[in-house]
């Protein structure tokens, strides 16, 4: 019961006030931009402000299965989607603009080919290319149809991907990120956490397995996947 309540407060309120306030980094660029107030290089702003937000948003989704866990809130879990979600829109603006910059704004048309040589010659747009590839497909498979047709085993193998994206964002911020480097690194340090958490979550789960009539710490096998990345 207590559950359901706190699924039903989670769906109904959290969850709408979550998607609105999401929006609001979109909503400061295009302020800015309108009001002509973001610096000198609006460009460069809004490139690593949406490099940022997507950071932030990929890094908050792999934080839901730790909180929901620590917290004991399990309807926690009605936000992971829609925060993956975001970080791969941002993502998409992000690379959008720095297309944009690099083609457009340097009067050659969209020029594919121009992106695909820099994606090769600098390897931190390589880093930062590659992390944006793995969003991809997680971003196309997070229907829950998807977990249906790919069947939930693959669909959580797939799904583990985030933490390779989220690897490579981190990387890609500590090699060129400028806005604040301790950012990078609080980043850096906030993943080695959720990786070394989900490296003892495994273990404690295979011991809970293992040891069907107990479980270990909590964690019983019939709830197959309660400190997985796509459960
Ligand atoms: C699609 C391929 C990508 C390209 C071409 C790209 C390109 C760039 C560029 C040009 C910058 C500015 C670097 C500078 O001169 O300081 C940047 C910064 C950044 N990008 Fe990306 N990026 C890509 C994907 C990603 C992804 C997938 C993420 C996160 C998941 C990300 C996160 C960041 C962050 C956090 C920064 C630093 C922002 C700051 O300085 O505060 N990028 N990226």
């Amino acid at each position: 019961m207590v559950v359901r309540t706190q699924g039903w407060w989670v769906r109904r309120v959290v969850k709408p006030a979550v998607f609105v306030l999401a929006l609001w980094p979109l909503a400061w660029l295009v302020r800015g931009a309108l009001a002509g107030d973001l610096g000198a290089n609006p460009i460069e702003k809004i490139t690593h402000w949406t490099g940022f937000t997507a950071l932030t948003f990929v890094l908050l989704a792999l934080c839901v299965t730790p909180l929901k866990v620590f917290l004991g809130l399990p309807a926690l879990v009605h936000l992971r989607r829609m925060l993956g979600l975001y970080g791969f829109f941002y993502a998409l603006l992000h690379f959008g603009v720095y297309w944009v910059d690099q083609t457009v704004f340097a009067g050659v048309g969209f020029s594919p080919r121009l992106v695909a040589e820099d994606v090769l010659e600098r390897p931190y747009i390589t880093v930062g290319f590659t992390a944006f590839l793995m969003l991809v497909p997680l971003a196309a498979t997070s229907a829950d149809r998807m977990v249906k047709r790919l069947g939930a085993r693959r669909w959580r193998a797939l799904h583990r991907l985030v933490y390779f994206a989220a690897a490579g964002g981190v990387l890609h911020y500590l090699w060129k990120g400028k806005m604040e480097e301790d950012w990078a690194v609080a980043y850096g340090l906030l993943l080695v956490g959720l990786l070394s958490w989900r490296l003892v979550a495994g273990r404690l789960r295979e011991r809970a397995r293992a040891v069907p009539a107990r479980g270990v710490m909590g964690v019983v096998p019939a709830h197959p996947s309660p400190l997985e990345v796509g459960d």
